[in-house]
């Protein structure tokens, strides 16, 4: 793939090793039960921006506090965006991630929708390596741990006033990351959100920026309130249509083995949703891309048709649903078993970003090398 670098001379790298690296006992121990987001590794990436400058002074630096101005843009008008991937040990030890010009495309997608920058993918992979390159034993090789890699980017300038920043910043930062299921796949209860909307037409929601996070939480802590492990958002023009989850795309599956999922302006498109639908065309099965009511959902459980429903995204990558929740209503039971199709296309899944499967779409790129 090329990338017109318009504004960018290839960029010399700083590299600052961290003087004083998490120890090995340490890592090892936090690497024996990580959890999620609650670890760093040793350290981080940053590049700068300027109108002027254009993309400049690329560095890997020990992780650690962002020095910021009060006044600086993104902390008033929230002028950010963000991505999420992962890097997997494979089993002779090599590193590896999945599909990670998807991600930098979108980050673009996204920064173009917040007035930021675009990054040049070329730029955004090789963070991924640098970082790796010097942080690669803080991939965990347990079943189902990886090394979740957060690239963000946001408006540092010190200026209030509304206009798009002339000062950015891309980081680049690593937190590895246990199993998602510790004990086996759960299927999970999800809330309806009836009276919040994450994004409206027009809007930011098909931009992973924080925004729509911060307008997802609470909804989920009401979905937490009903005994719900995540929240189910419909689309704010008449409420009707299915939209995504705070943090995954849904998938309905039919009893022809057809696979339905929501088209939508204000939803993120998710490299995991693409990849899985990918894998259910290998296969044969039909797959519709297009609005889905709530009522058809409600109707196709009732009659039988619609036989399985699923979440997907990079954290947990699929996540079968047992039950949709509302005010007045409920679709499924808490303890539905997990759908056969759903369990069979996350193990594919899986099986290839681990290596124990052929990558036959050439998803994987190798990071430590
Ligand atoms: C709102 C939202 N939708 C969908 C997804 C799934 O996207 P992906 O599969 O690229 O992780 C995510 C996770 O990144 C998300 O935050």
């Amino acid at each position: 793939m090329t990338i017109p670098l318009t504004d960018v001379t290839p960029l010399l790298w700083q590299v600052t090793p961290n003087p004083e690296p998490t120890s090995v006992e340490e890592r090892e121990k936090i690497l024996t039960d990580p959890g999620f987001g609650e670890h760093f590794t040793d350290h981080m990436i940053d590049i700068c921006w300027s109108a002027q400058g254009g993309w400049h002074r690329p560095r890997v630096s020990p992780y650690g506090p962002i020095q910021l101005e009060p006044s600086a843009a993104v902390l008033h008008y929230a002028q950010e965006v963000f991505e999420g991937l992962k890097a997997y040990r494979h089993a002779d030890g090599s590193i590896w991630t999945f599909r990670p010009e998807s991600n930098g495309r979108r980050m673009q997608r996204s920064a173009h929708r917040l007035a930021l920058p675009e990054l040049p993918v070329e730029y955004f992979v090789e963070s991924l390596r640098r970082l790796i390159a010097l942080d690669g034993d803080w991939v965990p090789s347990a079943p189902e741990t990886s090394l979740y890699l957060r690239p963000f980017m946001f408006a540092k300038e010190a200026f209030l006033g509304v206009r798009p920043a002339n000062k950015v910043a891309f980081y680049l930062i690593a937190s590895p990351a246990g199993a998602y299921f510790k004990g086996g796949i759960a299927p999970v209860s999800i809330w309806l959100s009836d009276q919040f909307s994450r994004a409206g037409v027009g809007g930011t929601g098909s931009a992973k920026t924080g925004g729509n996070y911060a307008a997802s939480l609470l909804p989920q802590s009401e979905a937490y309130e009903h005994g719900c492990a995540q929240v189910l958002f419909l689309d704010s023009n008449e409420g009707k249509y299915l939209e995504e989850l705070g943090g995954m795309n849904v998938v309905l599956v039919y009893s022809d083995g057809t696979l339905v999922t929501p088209a939508s302006d204000s939803i993120l498109e998710g490299v995991t949703l693409d990849s899985i639908l990918q894998l259910a065309r290998d296969r044969g099965h039909r797959v519709e891309q297009r609005p889905v009511s709530l009522d058809e959902w409600k109707a196709g459980v009732a009659s039988g048709d619609i036989v399985e429903a699923f979440a997907c995204g990079t954290a947990a990558v699929v996540t079968p649903i047992a039950q949709l929740k509302g005010r007045d209503f409920s679709i499924g039971a808490a303890d539905a078993p997990a759908g056969e199709l759903t369990m069979s296309l996350r193990q594919e899944l899986t099986d290839i970003q681990y290596g124990r499967a052929d990558d036959k779409h050439g998803w994987l790129t190798r990071l430590d090398s």
